[in-house]
C-alpha cells in the first residue's frame, strides 16, 4: 500500500569521500515537503555543491538513500531511474555553463517538455497545443521577451540567461529544484530581482526549492527552514524565524556575527 505523504523529497545518510580520502558530505538526511523552500548555508568547502551534486547523481555517493515523494531512487534500474531524475531540476551559479552556445535558446528552454512528450505541467494546460506558445509563456513567466527564443545563448544578458534556465527547471514542474547559488555569479544589482521572480514562482506553483547559498540574507529571504552545514555535516536546523534566535549552535552564531559585522 502507497502511503500519502506530503513530502516532496527525501534524504537519508547521503554521504561522499573523495578518492583523496576527504568527506565532503557526511551523513545528510533531510526531507522537503511540497511547497516548501528548504535553505542549505555554510561556509565555503563545507559540502554544499558536492551534496546537490549527489541528489542530481551528478555524483556517485558512496553511501545513502533518495526518495521522491515514496518514490525510491536508490536501486533503481538506469532507464527508470533517467525518468525519474527529471523530477529534480537543477538552476547553477553560472548561467552560462548552463547553455550550450550553439543551441538556440527555444531548443534549450523547449528540452525537457521535448523529451517528457507525456507530462503537461497544470499551468501550461491552456497553452500546451503549441510547442512555440508554450516557449513564449515560459519566457513570460520569467519576464524574458519572446524574441530571444531564436538568438544564440551569447546574445543575452547573464540575467536573462539564468531566467531562461529557471524557465526550463520549472517547465516540467519538477518535484525538486536544486538552486545553487542562483544569483552569485549576477551583478549585484539584478539578484535581488532573480531571488524575487524565483519566490514569485516559488508561491504561485507550489514549487520545492532545495537553496544553497552562503548569503545569509539571501537564505533567509528564500526559505522556510534553514539547514547549517559545516565540514560536510547539517550541524544545525531551524525554522527560517528562529535563525537569528540566541538557541542557535555555535556556528550558527559565528555565519550570523560574519553577517552582521
Ligand atoms: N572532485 C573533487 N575531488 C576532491 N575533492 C573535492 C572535489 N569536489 C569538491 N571537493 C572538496 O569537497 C569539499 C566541499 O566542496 P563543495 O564544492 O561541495 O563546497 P561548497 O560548500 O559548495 O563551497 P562553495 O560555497 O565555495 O561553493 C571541498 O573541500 C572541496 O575541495
Ligand atoms: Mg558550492
Amino acid at each position: 500500500m502507497i502511503e500519502i505523504t506530503d513530502k516532496a523529497f527525501t534524504c537519508k545518510d547521503v554521504t561522499k569521500k573523495f578518492s583523496c580520502g576527504h568527506k565532503a558530505v557526511d551523513s545528510v538526511s533531510f526531507h522537503i515537503k511540497k511547497g516548501e523552500c528548504l535553505g542549505l548555508v555554510g561556509e565555503s568547502g563545507s559540502g554544499k555543491s558536492t551534496l546537490a551534486r549527489c541528489l542530481l547523481q551528478l555524483e556517485k555517493m558512496d553511501q545513502g538513500e533518495m526518495y521522491l515523494a515514496n518514490q525510491p531512487l536508490h536501486g533503481m534500474n538506469k532507464r527508470m531511474l533517467r525518468k525519474l531524475r527529471r523530477n529534480i531540476q537543477a538552476v547553477l551559479q553560472n548561467p552560462t555553463a548552463s547553455l550550450n552556445p550553439r543551441i538556440k535558446i527555444i531548443d534549450q528552454l523547449m528540452e525537457p517538455l521535448d523529451v517528457q512528450k507525456d507530462v503537461t505541467p497544470s499551468f501550461l494546460k491552456e497553452v500546451h497545443h503549441s510547442r512555440e506558445h508554450i516557449a513564449q509563456y515560459l519566457m513570460e513567466m520569467v519576464g524574458v521577451p519572446s524574441k530571444y527564443l531564436m538568438m544564440y545563448p551569447h546574445e543575452l544578458s547573464g540575467g536573462q540567461k539564468q531566467r531562461v534556465n529557471i524557465a526550463r527547471a520549472i517547465s516540467i514542474e519538477p518535484s525538486l529544484i536544486i538552486l545553487d547559488e542562483p544569483t552569485a555569479s549576477l551583478d549585484v544589482s539584478i539578484q535581488a530581482m532573480i531571488l524575487n521572480l524565483l519566490k514569485d514562482l516559488q508561491e504561485s506553483l507550489g514549487l520545492s526549492y532545495l537553496f544553497i547559498s552562503h548569503d545569509l540574507a539571501a537564505v533567509n529571504f528564500m526559505s522556510h527552514r534553514i539547514m547549517i552545514m559545516q565540514h560536510g555535516r547539517i550541524v544545525d536546523e531551524c525554522n527560517q524565524r528562529d535563525l537569528f534566535s540566541n538557541k542557535r549552535h555555535s556556528y550558527t552564531k559565528e555565519l550570523i556575527s560574519v553577517f552582521e559585522s
